[in-house]
């Protein structure tokens, strides 16, 4: 039979993508963080269609047949199909699951599209082998991105950038590129995410980036996320962490501050995710460790620092941010190796 399985991480976005036009196109670039120990696995494999249905598929999620995603992959197979015209001549049986638990606040939209788009883009090749190396990679990110957007920069390590700028050359709106020329010390950095809610969102992404269409901030948050964007490459490039952090820090609260001036309005952080914040800019103060926050659109807080600070780091966590988690729930992760396509399944 023909398949492919791949494990693929997620990202953690430092100059937010919010705000979106025409075919799930970025208002403006941004950056983020390869991860490692966040990843889905997923297995496609290709079995003979029985029915006349335009797509012919089954889903399976942790073992267990999952109808209810079923639909929100039928529209996927809708947008992707012309890039895969083998979808709908095969019945795809897709298997998969996260390395993360379901109900942990975790979005776990980047690394399933991108390993749902990894597997397909290797069943083409074993299909029509002219495909190489680096086209491959375009597709992959051009199909991830149409499932969710983060998801196009999930397939590249250790960092990622999607969206038409300047500063990048070969960059583009419809599939990230890797950027890979960074200080050493950003190429391992840590991550710890620290579960300060674990409900579901309460807003989806797709609503809170059709706000932007009409906040009264967007022009303004457009211009500053590609200034920030220049000075965080800057950063990068240096290992300039103070820069880095200032940088990282205003995206994360800018972002939610996009949330509290839309129109509805939305506050999506939580009383641990303040109190979270407070202990890690006292603990910053006194302690001159260089660790810095950033959020996604939700409660949940993600503490970066370099591997070197990681010891100390680690024992604030446990010592003084664990009681603020979920059932003392955090997640130890850092910038890793990108996806990495596996022999066996699961
Ligand atoms: C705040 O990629 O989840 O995490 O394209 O609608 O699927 P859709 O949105 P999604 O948005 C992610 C927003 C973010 C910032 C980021 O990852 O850049």
């Amino acid at each position: 039979m023909i398949q492919s399985t791949w494990k693929c991480p997620s990202n953690i976005a430092l100059i937010k993508y919010w705000g979106k036009q025409g075919k799930q196109l970025p208002a403006n670039p941004s950056l983020s963080f390869t991860l490692s120990n966040c990843f889905t696995k997923t297995q496609i494999g290709l079995l003979p269609k029985k029915s006349n249905d335009l797509y012919e598929f089954s889903f399976f999620f942790e073992g267990n047949r999952k109808k209810e995603f079923e639909p929100k992959l039928s529209s996927f197979f809708e947008k992707i199909n012309y890039l895969f015209p083998f979808i709908n001549e095969y019945s795809l049986e897709i298997k998969s699951e996260n390395s993360f638990p379901h109900s942990s606040g975790i979005a776990s939209s980047a690394s399933a599209f991108g390993a749902l788009a990894l597997c397909l883009c290797s069943i083409e090749k074993q299909l029509d082998n002219t495909i190489n190396d680096n086209e491959f990679f375009i597709k992959t990110s051009t199909a991830a991105r149409l499932g969710s957007g983060s998801a196009c920069r999930s397939v590249y390590a250790p960092m990622a950038i999607w969206g038409k700028t300047k500063i990048i050359e070969n960059s583009s709106d419809e599939y990230a590129v890797k950027f890979e020329n960074i200080h050493p010390i950003f190429q391992n950095y840590c991550d710890t995410i620290l579960i300060a809610d674990d409900n579901a969102k309460e807003v989806s992404s797709s609503v809170g980036h059709s706000l932007l269409n009409s906040n009264p901030f967007s022009k303004i948050r457009f211009n500053e996320a590609n200034k920030n964007l220049k000075f965080l490459i800057q950063a990068l490039k240096k290992g300039d962490l103070e820069l880095f952090n200032n940088i990282t820090e205003s995206e994360a609260l800018m972002l939610h501050a996009l949330m509290m001036t839309s129109n509805p309005y939305f506050i999506l952080m939580k009383p641990n995710t303040l109190n979270i914040i407070n202990e890690v800019w006292n603990f910053r103060k006194l302690s001159k460790l260089n660790l810095t926050i950033t959020l996604d659109a939700g409660a949940n807080v993600h503490l970066l620092f370099p591997d070197f600070e990681k010891t100390k780091v680690r024992e604030f966590i446990n010592n003084e941010l664990s009681k603020y988690c979920i059932k003392n729930y955090f997640i130890n992760d850092f910038v890793g190796n990108g996806p990495e396509k596996l022999n066996n399944f699961i």
